[in-house]
């Protein structure tokens, strides 16, 4: 079957300009301190919103999800640190299978990155210190609720929105109790460098009980 979608799909490429070189003889004995250099370089490289990942989750019956979010944070004590609502279909997810995964793609470097393991909840106290942080927008979207919700309509939530932005741009502390920060404390970590003649490098690290194991994967 043919359609207006396979020569456009053709005539794009990937890996089409200067990658940087990683070599993973060099990389460090655990996934943090590199994951923070590419990071780090993604943004110095101009990668739009390097910080926006997939997230994926499964329902309770075993079914995959999917979506995007932002980055919070990353580091030893909690891991990789994400926020949503609790009644949203990933705060649901996550309370019947504490269990994801976070997928990065920086294409200005041909880097992908991907974090799975078990995600806990942090206490409420620090989503919503967290949340009081960022901007009145964030505020204001959290305290619109409903995600996740079926809509009647536009005009509903142009309204709600509405009482939401008052609400945050008065009382910026507002609470918003189901707005909740949850941390995955990764098992794996596996960081691709893509090439040009497709010799990609795949580095995986794997948490053993005696620190974390490194392998390279075939591409
Ligand atoms: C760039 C970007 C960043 C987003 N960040 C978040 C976020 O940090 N938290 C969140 O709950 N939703 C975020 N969203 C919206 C989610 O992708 C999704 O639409 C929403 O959380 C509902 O997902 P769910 O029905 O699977 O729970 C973001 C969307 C985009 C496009």
């Amino acid at each position: 079957m043919t359609s207006d979608l396979e020569p456009l799909l053709r005539s794009l490429r990937v890996w089409d300009t200067e990658l940087p070189a990683f070599d993973p003889g060099a990389a460090p004995a655990e996934p943090l301190p590199l994951f923070v250099e590419w990071f780090a370089a993604a943004v110095a490289a101009g990668q739009p919103e390097p910080h926006t990942p997939s997230l994926a989750t499964t329902d309770a019956e075993g079914r995959a999800d999917v979506r995007t979010v932002m980055l919070h944070g990353a580091d030893a004590a909690d891991g990789w640190t994400f926020a949503s609502h609790a009644g949203s279909a990933k705060g649901r997810q996550l309370a019947a299978r504490p269990y994801a995964a976070l997928g990065f793609y920086w294409p200005v470097q041909g880097r992908q990155v991907r974090v799975r393991g078990p995600v806990r909840t942090a206490p409420a106290a620090v989503a919503q210190a967290d949340l009081h942080a960022r901007s009145t927008g964030a505020l204001a979207a959290a305290l619109t609720g409903h995600q996740s919700e079926t809509l009647a309509s536009l005009d509903e939530l142009e309204r709600e929105s509405r009482a939401a932005w008052d609400r945050a741009q008065r009382e910026p502390d507002a609470p918003v109790p189901s707005w909740t920060a949850y941390a995955l404390q990764p098992d794996e970590v596996e960081f691709f460098q893509g090439d040009a003649r497709r010799r990609h490098v795949r580095l995986k690290y794997s948490r053993t009980e005696n620190g974390w194991l490194k392998e390279l994967l075939w591409p």
